[in-house]
């Protein structure tokens, strides 16, 4: 899919299908007024039927009308007063997902011909674009039907302000990096576990190295693992038949010998549960488990692909936690890179016990940040569901950064705390602590546990178990986080 801003206005461009906004009730927006006049008054005509009143994110097409655009396309965006970035969004995702049903080969989207109220032009090219390719994604499922005939929507042109022309394309650039980032998060995550092993996400690690100058990969297998001494890594993965890996993704297009900042991304290829053995209903979802691993390769192939003036880590372990008669036990003492012993109290707590050892590994590259991504638990599924990640740091600093990113990239994130009282729960009587405390605060302790891995280090945890996929029958990757580490990276120089 091509994308290009243009300042051309709507009665002069020329194309298959003209999108212009209408608030409620039944208002044009300048641009929709300019269109009618092109078109006879084609649309006057349809406001005055009462055929369309202009609702948030309700669309109606007009066929044959006279002048430039073949087709017109009135997108709602709802009443003006109050009118902004989430009814934009709307209109943006209600436009393309009539776009891509239907014959149009091209289209000029005038939605932000105008300002949006408390959307800057270059975030308002940069999420039409995210948008339109998130709706054009398409699970590569393995249905052995005919496929579905691809959309014919090949160019979409934005219309803003001729002053706003150099923004919108800095936020086309920047949105075709992200959307490729979150496509590629969302492939490697909707793959099904038998697929995606350790060993498919290293070889998918090396691939993104050789599409992009400037990514280096590397994988440790299980005997390199050994001797970094990541017991508690090593102890997940036992259970399994299928090897670990620890993959190094390292993109540098930030100054040379600039300190990186380090992602760490949970790469659970599938969570059973291991001895502590999960209920069988919703178990398939555990294949989502690599998620924060995805979002690590998803930001990577985002930031290469945009040419970001940044250095990056990406460190993920990945493996599978299985129960057999290998695995890992209940009440099992293991001792972490860092040297600190657990004792596994439940092999189901998973995450944190290879996120830890990663966390250690990380601080080879002396990172001016760390910033782990999992979909660490279900606790946090419950406090935050689907909308919000959940967004853990000690760092106030870190913590505002990472929220305002979230917000900018409307791909949220909410804070809850990191402190000792809760830390404190993870006591244990035979090791240094356990992995796992009460039912109380589970995501926060899950959080605390990481956090006594990073002494000395700046870091924050972003919890993804409830935003990275949908369930039911929209099941499926989101390519969340990659929006909001993005927009993080790219804007702290
Ligand atoms: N991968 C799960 C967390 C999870 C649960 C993600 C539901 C997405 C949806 C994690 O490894 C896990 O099993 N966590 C346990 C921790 C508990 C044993 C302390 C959980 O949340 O139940
Ligand atoms: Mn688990
Ligand atoms: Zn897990």
């Amino acid at each position: 899919m091509q994308f290009y801003a243009t300042g051309a206005t709507a009665a002069r461009q020329k194309t298959a299908c003209a999108i212009v906004g209408i608030h409620e009730p039944a208002t044009m927006t300048a641009a929709a007024r300019e269109l009618d006049r092109a078109a006879g008054g084609a649309i006057g005509r349809v406001l005055r039927r009462g055929d369309f009143r202009g609702k948030a994110g309700e669309v109606l097409p007009i066929m044959g009308a006279r002048g430039p655009a073949e087709r017109i396309l009135l997108a709602g965006l709802g009443a003006r007063k109050g009118y902004g970035r989430k009814a934009y969004r709307r209109a943006v995702v209600a436009v393309t997902q009539w776009l891509a049903k239907g014959g149009a080969g091209n289209a000029v989207s005038y939605l932000a011909a105008e300002a949006v109220p408390g959307l800057e032009p270059y975030y308002a090219a940069r999420q039409a674009l995210e948008s339109v390719e998130s709706a054009l994604y398409r699970i590569p499922d393995l249905k052995s039907g005919r496929k579905p005939p691809r959309p014919k929507l090949a160019r979409f042109g934005i219309a803003v302000a001729k002053a706003d022309l150099e923004a919108a394309r800095r936020g086309i650039r920047h949105g075709r990096g992200i959307a490729a980032g979150m496509a590629l998060t969302r492939d490697l995550a909707n793959l099904p576990a038998n697929v995606c092993t350790p060993t498919y996400l290293a070889g998918r690690a090396r691939q993104l190295a050789r599409e992009h100058k400037g990514v280096r990969a590397r994988a440790l297998d299980v005997r390199a693992i050994r001797r970094l001494k990541m017991g508690s890594f090593l102890s997940v993965t036992r259970g399994s038949d299928e090897p670990p890996r620890l993959i190094v993704l390292e993109y540098r297009g930030g100054r040379r010998g600039a300190a990186p900042v380090a992602l760490v991304g949970k790469g659970v290829t599938f969570d059973t549960g291991g001895i502590s053995l999960k209920q069988p209903p919703g178990m398939d979802e555990m294949k989502f488990d690599m998620s924060g691993a995805a979002s690590v390769f998803g930001a990577v192939k985002a930031l290469a692909t945009m040419g970001a003036a940044v250095n990056v880590v990406g460190v993920v372990p990945a493996c599978e936690n299985m129960p057999s008669g290998r695995a890992t036990k209940p009440g099992d003492i293991v001792r972490s890179m860092a040297g600190k012993t657990i004792e596994v109290l439940n092999t189901d707590a998973e995450g944190r016990l290879i996120l830890c050892d990663a966390i250690s590994y990380a601080r080879r590259y002396r990172p001016r940040a760390v910033v782990d991504i999992a979909t660490l638990t279900g606790a946090c599924v419950i406090a935050l569901g689907s909308h919000y990640c959940g967004l853990f740091s000690p760092d106030e600093t870190l913590a505002a950064a990472l929220a305002a990113a979230g917000e900018r990239a409307d791909d949220r994130a909410w804070r809850m705390p990191v402190a000792e009282e809760y830390a404190e729960l993870l006591k244990s009587n035979f090791a240094d602590m356990a992995n796992v405390a009460g039912r109380e605060a589970g995501a926060i302790t899950a959080a605390c546990f990481l956090w006594k891995f990073t002494d000395g280090l700046r870091w924050a945890h972003l919890d993804i178990a409830g935003a990275a996929y949908l369930t039911g029958s929209q099941k499926g990757s989101t390519g969340r986080p990659v929006p909001l580490l993005v927009d993080w990276l790219i804007h702290r120089d």
